[in-house]
């Protein structure tokens, strides 16, 4: 079997197909508006140790477990009036809500990785929301890569970088934010930003009325996708990158900077939402030219540039794996 023989196009039968699979304690990768997930059903034990295994993911990193309706999230988190607020103003959409998790709920204790929090999250895209129907439960789903590589955008991503360990990949084509989800936790019933993502900082202080704070790096890490490399492609990165240098690829933003240099741009017009889309998958084609060499333009750090930044940094970090 060819590593695409998994990937189905997306109608009733497949979406049915991957509710069978789900129910079965199967692993189903499916798209999001963010990025593609690796679903399993939550609920189950089995099922969940299932993602940790094929992903290679350390088991003190905690899933986001997806939703179909507001209903289904308190059943299993206990939501402040901030929490409400956050989640009735972005949901469905590109913005995960870490909130205490309610006792005695039939989330397996996995998902949490031993913290009394869950994280909740429900998915602004048309399969994802079938596939929640259809399966009916909740779903546990990291992005559908292998612990600390790039997160993938397109199906095709999905079953290179999980061949053999994933049953069925729904391909619903380029996710359109195309990063992963904001992540927004709580200390003292305030909100903290613990992953910035598809979802500015401006649009949540907008909706908050004040600033977000981020969790200092000091503190202990609660959100593991937050250890210091991660999202990393096999090439090394150079950050804040005016020229090239001998054997770089370019990864360019906006008009200015060198022409005519073997490489891409994130968006040609500057625009940080057409960047953001782009960015994974633009790493993806650098690396896989082998170049073992990537330079990219400085991002501004507004909008979803401050997503952007948080992952060429983490990218580029020295790597510990
Ligand atoms: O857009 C997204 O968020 C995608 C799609 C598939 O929904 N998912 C995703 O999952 O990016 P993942 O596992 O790659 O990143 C989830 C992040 C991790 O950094 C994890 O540590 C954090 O969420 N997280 C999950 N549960 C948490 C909890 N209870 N407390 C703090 N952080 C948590
Ligand atoms: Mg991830």
């Amino acid at each position: 079997m060819g590593v695409y023989d998994v990937i189905a196009q997306i109608d009733s039968q497949s979406i049915a197909r991957a509710a069978e699979l789900l129910t079965s304690g199967a692993l189903v990768a499916f798209p999001t508006e963010t990025v593609y997930g690796l679903g399993a059903d939550a609920s189950r034990d089995a099922a969940v140790a299932g993602i940790f295994a094929a992903k290679a993911r350390p088991q003190f990193n905690p899933l986001i477990v997806h939703v179909a309706d507001m209903e289904s999230a308190k059943a299993f988190g206990d939501f402040s009036a901030e929490a409400e607020t956050l989640a009735t103003a972005f949901w469905p959409g590109a913005l995960t809500l870490v909130v205490p998790r309610k006792k005695h709920c039939k989330l397996s204790l996995l998902v949490s990785a031993g913290l009394d929090t869950v994280a909740l999250r429900i998915p602004d895209h048309e399969t994802a929301r079938a596939l929640l129907e259809a399966f009916g439960g909740p779903i546990a789903a990291p992005s559908a890569n292998p612990s600390g590589r790039i997160s993938p955008t397109e199906a095709e991503h999905v079953a290179e970088g999980l061949p053999g360990k994933v049953e069925l990949v729904l391909d619903g084509g380029a996710c359109k934010v195309g990063m992963e989800s904001t992540i927004i936790g709580f200390e003292d019933e305030s909100p903290v930003l613990l992953r910035p993502g598809g979802v500015s900082r401006e649009e949540i202080e907008d909706v908050l009325g004040g600033k977000l704070r981020k969790r200092g790096p000091d503190k202990s890490i609660n959100a593991p996708g937050q250890t210091s490399s991660h999202y990393a492609p096999r090439a090394a990165l150079r950050l804040n990158a005016k020229t090239p240098e001998e054997g770089e690829m370019w990864l360019a933003f906006g008009a200015g900077g060198p022409q005519n240099i073997p490489g891409l741009n994130l968006s040609p017009s500057g625009n940080l939402t057409e960047a953001a889309a782009n960015l994974f998958a633009y790493l993806h084609m650098l690396d896989d030219t082998g170049a073992g060499k990537i330079a990219v333009m400085a991002i501004p750090e507004t909008g979803l540039g401050e997503a952007i930044n948080d992952r060429l940094r983490r990218a580029a970090a020295p790597r510990h794996m």
